[in-house]
């Protein structure tokens, strides 16, 4: 388990981790037509690096994660920054019952490859939102399991036609993918460079 919280404060440092959520933003507002009449979940949230990128062109973002550490310093740059249409909630979904609220859009950077069971959080992503809400999952092709090092339980990234089954079952329409962001990182091997995909899928 990657201790989130001792990590947040770095965050925002490192210039890789805001481009990937500015590459990931551009590509979901070229993808789904964004408007200011939509609740929108960012489920791992983290800081806020896609939510803040997408504020102006949705009426109100969640920002929902497991870590308090992260949304301590979300929280605090949306008071820094005056936000009013950011609201920061404390939330493990793989864990917890079905909440009330619906979104129109559930967004999700770099989160899905930490949730062991892929399928329940589809499921809970899709019960989430409305009539022809949409998700948009971004996160690492299959990999080797370098990526994380030693750090093995998370999943090696994804295989997307595999994920694009798991998609349609849990209910969602046509998956389309796109090769968003790649990660470089210098691995025992040498340097490696990891895609990130964005899918975007649409409920019913
Ligand atoms: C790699 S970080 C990505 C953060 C942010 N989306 C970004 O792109 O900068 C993964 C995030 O998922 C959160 N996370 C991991 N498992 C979670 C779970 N079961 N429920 C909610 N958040 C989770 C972690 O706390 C962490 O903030």
């Amino acid at each position: 388990m990657i201790d989130f919280d001792s990590k947040a404060r770095q965050w925002d440092q490192n210039p890789v981790f805001i481009e990937r959520g500015e590459k990931i933003a551009a590509a979901i507002r070229a993808a789904v037509p964004l408007s200011r009449d939509m609740r929108a979940l960012d489920y791992g949230s983290g800081t806020g690096l896609l939510s803040f990128p997408l504020r102006d062109a949705l009426g109100h973002i969640t920002l929902k994660d497991s870590s308090a550490g992260m949304l301590e310093v979300a929280r605090e740059k949306i008071a820094a920054q005056g936000v009013t249409n950011m609201t920061v909630r404390q939330a493990d979904l793989t864990a917890e019952p079905m909440p009330e609220e619906r979104y129109d859009l559930i967004c999700s950077a770099m989160t899905l490859h930490h949730i062991p069971d892929t399928r329940h959080i589809l499921a809970v992503f899709h019960g989430l939102l409305s009539p022809g809400g949409w998700v948009c999952i971004a996160d690492l092709d299959r990999e080797d399991g370098s990526f994380h090092g030693s750090e093995v339980d998370v999943h090696h990234g994804f295989d997307r036609q595999a994920l694009a089954g798991l998609v349609t079952a849990a209910g969602f329409g046509e998956t389309r993918f796109e090769t968003v962001f790649e990660i470089v990182k210098e691995t025992e091997q040498g340097s490696r460079a990891y895609p990130v995909f964005l899918m975007v899928a649409r409920r019913g």
